[in-house]
């Protein structure tokens, strides 16, 4: 059976270096590997919209900033397909009849969507868009008969409901629908990154992220300002690398090169956390380094970035192309299930022949 990858993100604002280390920078391993058949990216500004029906013109904007930042990192058009999901109409046509398969209690059980729905503070005003996004993303995996969708943690209870919408769509129809695997990141730090004020997670809300558009000087003010151990006030004081987002940003990106390259004294990162840990190492020291090996990271991403910047509509061409070759895909699933749930009228000649009996007799 081919091998196939579906993900994407929901174009809502620019991807920062957490969603880099998180997912970005797999993909683009990924699709290096040669191991895949077919890899597609989404654009899921459908289902941006969903809890942004209020604010298109955000959705619109930031189009181009994640499709910029996939290039950037590395995606490449001529071996993913990019595309934008509100192009696919077919997957609203999936989604449609994949709700008959769902009971609300279910969704309601989903820990994504209620997390989603507090954080929101919906309570009960929720929009049915909004609630019912779990089985548009099931028609999403589907649509492209994916093998294997590469996400964060967060996105597992959505993986699990596609699961189960295969499971129940095949066995009441007929074997049609691909089950889908979910991968995970594979390096711990990079599951989930903190900001650069310490918080838990980097976002657009709290201002402390560092985003891949960012330029050089930007990233290095964010670094040297960086929340480290807060009781690790004099250099000789014995510092805690345990959350501490230095420590963890190094974690997710430094490899032992880097310390050849930038930081000589150390062979590894497990002497350079001894060190802190033991005290005697500065908090300055250690986020130039930090900066040394993230500017090392995204300096081909900048490099990039700026072929693609001089040629917008080139950018917006290419998603065209990939959209038209993603409906293509979706149109042949579509077609499957219809084929499936015998609500395919016009191709079945035996249900015409079968009628013109009945009603001859
Ligand atoms: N829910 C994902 C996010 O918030 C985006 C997404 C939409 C997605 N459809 C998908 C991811 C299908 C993987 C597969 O980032």
């Amino acid at each position: 059976m081919a091998k196939i990858i579906l993900t994407g993100d929901r174009p809502t604002g620019r991807l920062h270096v957490g969603h880099y280390a998180g997912s970005l920078k797999r993909r683009v391993e990924l699709q290096e590997s040669g191991e895949y058949d077919q890899i597609f990216i989404m654009i899921a500004d459908a289902q941006a919209l969903t809890d942004n029906a209020d604010n298109p013109e955000k959705v619109r904007q930031n189009i181009i900033e994640v499709a910029l930042d996939y290039l950037s990192a590395g995606l490449d058009p001529a071996k993913s397909t990019l595309f934008i999901q509100s192009q696919i109409p077919q997957l609203c046509e999936l989604s449609f009849y994949y709700m008959n398969l769902v009971t609300v209690s279910r969704l309601q059980r989903n820990p994504t969507v209620k997390a989603e729905i507090q954080m929101r503070n919906f309570e009960t005003s929720i929009p049915v868009g909004f609630f019912t996004y779990p089985i548009s993303q099931a028609a999403d995996i589907t649509a492209f008969k994916a093998t294997t969708v590469p996400v964060g943690e967060d996105q597992m209870p959505m993986i699990e409901q596609t699961r189960e919408i295969v499971h129940k769509f095949n066995t009441i129809y007929g074997e049609t629908l691909v089950m889908p695997d979910v991968l995970l990141p594979d390096n711990k730090a990079c599951m989930r990154l903190p900001g650069i004020d310490g918080k838990a997670k980097m976002s657009k809300s709290l201002g402390n992220c560092i985003y891949l558009s960012d330029t050089e000087e930007d990233v290095r003010k964010k670094i040297m300002s960086m929340f480290t151990d807060p009781n690790h006030l004099k250099v000789e004081d014995p510092g805690q690398v345990e959350g501490n987002p230095v420590f963890i940003y190094l974690d997710a990106f430094c490899r032992d090169e880097h310390f050849a390259r930038f930081l000589p004294e150390y062979q590894n990162l497990d002497e350079l956390k001894a060190h802190y840990t033991r005290g005697g190492l500065g908090d300055v020291k250690v986020k130039k380094f930090l900066n040394n090996v993230i500017q090392d990271e995204l300096a081909p991403i900048r490099e990039r970035r700026k072929k693609y910047e001089a040629d917008i509509p080139a950018v917006y061409q290419m998603l065209k192309e990939g959209s038209r070759k993603a409906e293509e895909v979706a149109a042949q699933t579509l077609a499957d299930v219809k084929q499936a749930m015998k609500i395919n009228y016009f191709d079945d000649q035996a249900l015409i022949e079968e009628q013109a009996r009945r009603f001859q007799a």
